[in-house]
């Protein structure tokens, strides 16, 4: 059974303004040594797929609202959490633990050396599960999550200029190396990593 760790409850009110950090919002590649908070890491990853409804819509539009995407958090420097992978699981607001250890090497070579995906504090990896999009939209579905995925991930950079964080998303993969190694199930692709840490 694996553990869940809840996560801390996410603010739905900041200090800037939305026009702020878009206006804000650059590719970061490189950060600072500090370690994110939990609270910090928390937000990033409601921004990306967390609920926002009593019916369970979330934060990123989903066509028919199938809900394609999984998240997965790569900790490296997080305080009080375990360095490894995670999947979370928008319905609890929680994560569970999938991989222990520092994959942050490995990911980096998956990702043809880029030299911020080693050294970044969290890697946010997105994968997606098209069937669930392509059994209501056929061929269309793929085309509808691969949009879905640019919400979310926007969602996370402006959520990030927010909190003093920078991000950089990474498209540059080796789909397969990248699916072994985060040991992804079968039916899941991954898409889009984002490298996170504090200015
Ligand atoms: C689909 C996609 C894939 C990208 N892949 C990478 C990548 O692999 N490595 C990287 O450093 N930046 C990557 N970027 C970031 C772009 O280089 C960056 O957005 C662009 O240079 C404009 O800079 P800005 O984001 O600061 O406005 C990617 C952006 C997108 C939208």
């Amino acid at each position: 059974m694996l553990k869940e760790i809840k996560l801390p409850v996410p603010d739905v009110s900041g200090d800037t303004t939305i026009e702020e950090n878009i206006a804000k919002r650059r590719s970061i590649r490189s950060y600072s040594n500090t370690s994110l908070s939990l609270k910090d890491v928390s937000q990033l990853l409601w921004a990306a797929q967390g609920i926002t409804s009593n019916i369970g819509f979330r934060t990123a539009p989903s066509a028919g609202a199938l809900y394609p995407l999984e998240v997965y958090l790569v900790a490296g420097k997080i305080d009080g959490l375990d360095v490894g992978v995670y999947k979370y699981l928008p319905d609890n607001h929680s994560i569970v633990q999938t991989i222990e250890g520092n994959i942050n090497d490995e990911l980096s070579i998956a990702a043809l050396s880029q030299p911020q995906v080693r050294d970044c504090a969290e890697n946010i990896v997105f994968a997606a599960d098209y069937s669930r999009a392509t059994a209501k939209y056929g061929k269309r579905g793929i085309r509808y999550t691969n949009i879905e995925i640019g919400h979310a991930a926007q969602n996370v950079c402006l959520q990030g200029v927010a909190l003093g964080i920078g991000t950089c998303t990474v498209g540059a993969f080796d789909d397969e190396k990248v699916r072994q190694v985060l040991r992804l199930p079968e039916n899941e692709s991954a898409l889009y990593i984002l490298t996170i840490g504090y200015l």
